[in-house]
């Protein structure tokens, strides 16, 4: 592999693991002010200290993340759609890799919709990303969104979706976790992150998904929701760290989070402080 690709990839995913814990606040790019994230830099800024990376787009980059962060950003490159228009997966490219390069980002992520009707605009978009992202040594992630259609979580439709983004060239892939994710994970052959999708009944859950999908061959975690809409985000995250790079059981987990809840300020009384 190419030697700026590596370097970028390992600022991610770290070597020691091998594992990493990329935290998604890109959410706005089509979902507006979307809850608990209304107002960005109070919800990124008292998780920074946990994240291994930072998924965002450069709107959110630029006006709510210290530049003299050292977190790697995953910049968010796609959009064209929101949720109140005719189709979300109708996404094109919207920022240059001349424009991330600038931003000094470790990697580049786009969406692709297999399957719908914009399938093919935005694999051929995603070729073209990685074509564009290798010439300057930068690793391009692409997620495999899902749109409206939840009821495509299934290991056949993710196993195809991944397996196309890494023959298109994808350096890493994220992906949700889903009944026989290991047939996912298989037919990848390029490292695996899971999102954590819309914010679960409980904290359990969420750690239950996250040892789930690192057992059965994820790398690491893109998680967002189930995160910073906890009333103890801080808590939260390191929580999940301890499931993606200690080999935490779902029930030490659970403990780490009762633990720091303890010294971490609930969410509430933060974001009325104005
Ligand atoms: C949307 C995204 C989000 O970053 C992704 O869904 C991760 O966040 P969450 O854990 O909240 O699902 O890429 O396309």
């Amino acid at each position: 592999m190419d030697w700026g690709i590596e370097n970028r990839l390992s600022r991610i995913i770290k070597p020691e693991t091998g594992r990493s814990v990329m935290l998604a606040v890109d959410h706005g790019y089509f979902m507006g002010p979307t809850h608990r994230l209304e107002e960005p830099r109070k919800t990124i800024e008292p998780l920074l200290p946990y994240a291994d990376a930072l998924m965002l787009t450069r709107g959110v980059l630029r006006t709510s993340v210290d530049p003299k962060a050292s977190v790697p950003i995953v910049l968010r490159v796609s959009g064209g759609a929101s949720i109140v228009g005719k189709d979300l997966t109708n996404e094109q490219l919207t920022t240059s890799i001349r424009a991330a390069i600038r931003l000094n980002i470790a990697a580049v992520a786009m969406s692709i919709f297999v399957g719908s009707e914009h399938e093919h605009q935005t694999l051929t978009n995603l070729g073209k990303l990685v074509s564009d992202a290798e010439d300057y040594g930068i690793p391009v992630l692409a997620v495999t969104a899902v749109g409206k259609e939840l009821e495509k979580r299934d290991s056949r439709y993710l196993a195809l979706s991944c397996r196309v983004a890494a023959e298109i060239g994808a350096h890493f892939v994220k992906t949700y976790y889903c009944d026989d994710f290991e047939k996912v994970v298989r037919g990848c052959p390029v490292p695996l992150v899971v999102a954590g999708g819309p914010k679960l009944e409980t904290e359990m859950d969420a750690f239950q998904l996250a040892h789930d999908a690192i057992g059965q061959g994820a790398v690491g975690v893109d998680m967002g929701r189930n995160i910073w809409q906890s009333d103890h985000p801080v808590a939260m995250i390191r929580a999940i760290r301890e499931i993606v790079h200690e080999e935490a059981s779902v029930r030490e987990a659970k403990e780490v989070f009762e633990e720091a809840k303890k010294t971490s300020e609930p969410v509430l009384a933060k974001m009325s402080a104005r």
